[in-house]
């Protein structure tokens, strides 16, 4: 039996209090199922390590993420100084930032897959909408549009005049993403309104240039897959139609930047970014994070939503189950997200986003809580198989 390595990088803030959560989670539920053939290896990194050694992770670690994990479970990055502004480089960037767009670029992690559900026991702010109206998948391209590193700023007799960023948008880039986002339906059961499979390509075409190439490309692509529906999108009305209408979607494909901001759009309505999972996949990698940032004012009172992560991780299995063909990571994945879903649907024992709606009785747990009700779900689930 092969032991997988799963680099694990808590980063700043609540990353350090919700990762450790998702890796007891997982640990404890491969042990119940008897799997012992997983090494969970963490490494220090972020901008309060930056702050602290001048080095936003170490060479070993860079190392051992790029080329010795199967897997890589990734916190948030993040940190504030003493007085509460952001750690930054030399360069202005905000320190910690170069190992999460500095991962999705080095290897290549060309979807961002972010599934946006509404759990039962959770309330969501679209009035009238259940679980039966949310559940779809956005698909957001990850390595290129407003988010390549072709910027810069122009500097005349020291006046710091004007900034300019790059919207990139190829054919290679938009053609694997879009083909990513295809192949997902088949995993899918439709869009929750008529159960149909549909992939609604969301973009700027009306304007962009870019946005005009991508969509052409959405056309090409959408010919190998007859038996989904074509769906298109402008992303301003798209935000709206999400908000009045999310049980049309299923899969939804976007270029870089748009996918960021209807992410954590996604994530509200299914109840917030305590909840949001997302994994970076390329050919040969596979990073999962939380949607959410570091929050640094909430680091330290144990009260962030540890879910997120925890399906970050579920997510992680079942793509590691896949790639590799192997069952026992599959189900490692599917436990861990019943079991979430148990947990929510019981509403006990929840943090203090969920604790809202019909759930503002409930005293709220901590994040440590939320992990070990979850994993004691887990084994009762599998004591009555
Ligand atoms: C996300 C985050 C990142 C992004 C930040 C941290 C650079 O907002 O993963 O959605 O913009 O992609
Ligand atoms: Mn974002």
């Amino acid at each position: 039996m092969r032991t997988y390595k799963i680099a694990v990088l808590p980063g700043d803030g609540i990353g350090r209090e919700v990762i450790p959560e998702a890796v007891r989670v997982l640990e404890g539920v491969l042990k119940l199922i008897g799997k012992q053939s997983f090494e969970f290896v963490t490494f220090d990194c972020g901008g309060q390590y930056y702050l602290e050694t001048g080095k936003e992770w170490t060479d070993e670690a860079q190392e051992f993420v790029k080329t010795v994990a199967d897997g890589v479970l990734l916190g948030a990055v993040g940190a504030n100084t003493a007085d509460g502004k952001p750690v930054r480089r030399p360069d202005g960037n905000l320190a910690g930032y170069s190992i999460v767009i500095g991962l999705r670029m080095d290897l290549d992690l060309y979807a961002n897959v972010r599934p946006v559900k509404l759990y039962d026991g959770v309330t969501t702010p679209l009035a009238g909408k259940t679980p039966h109206d949310i559940d779809m998948m956005i698909v957001r391209e990850n390595t290129e549009g407003l988010y390549v590193p072709m910027r810069g700023t122009l500097t005349r007799g020291g006046e710091d005049e004007c900034a300019l960023d790059v919207r990139l948008i190829t054919r290679k880039g938009s053609e694997r993403v879009i083909r990513f986002a295809f192949e997902q339906t088949k995993r899918r059961k439709g869009a929750p309104v008529d159960g149909k499979s549909r992939v609604t390509c969301v973009d700027k075409s009306n304007l962009l240039a870019g946005c005009q190439l991508f969509r052409r490309v959405y056309d090409e692509v959408a010919t190998e897959f007859p038996d989904v529906q074509r769906d298109y999108a402008y992303v301003d009305a798209w935000t709206q139609w999400c908000v009045r209408s999310p049980e049309k979607y299923d899969v939804v494909v976007a270029p870089n930047e748009f996918g960021d901001i209807m992410t954590d759009l996604g994530a509200v309505i299914q109840g917030g970014l305590g909840l949001a999972p997302a994994g970076n996949i390329g050919e040969s990698h596979g990073v999962f994070e939380p949607v959410h940032g570091s929050a640094p004012t909430h680091y330290g009172k144990k009260d962030a939503n540890p879910i997120a992560s925890i399906l970050a991780g579920a997510m992680m299995m079942n793509w590691l189950g896949e790639r590799r063909k192997d069952r026992a990571c599959l189900q490692v994945g599917t436990m861990v997200d019943a079991a979430v879903a148990e947990v929510l649907r019981e509403g006990r024992v929840r943090t203090y986003d969920l604790c809202n709606g019909p759930f503002s009785n409930v005293i709220p747990s901590s994040t440590d809580k939320v992990a070990k009700a979850i994993l004691e779900k887990a084994s009762e689930k599998a004591e009555r198989v």
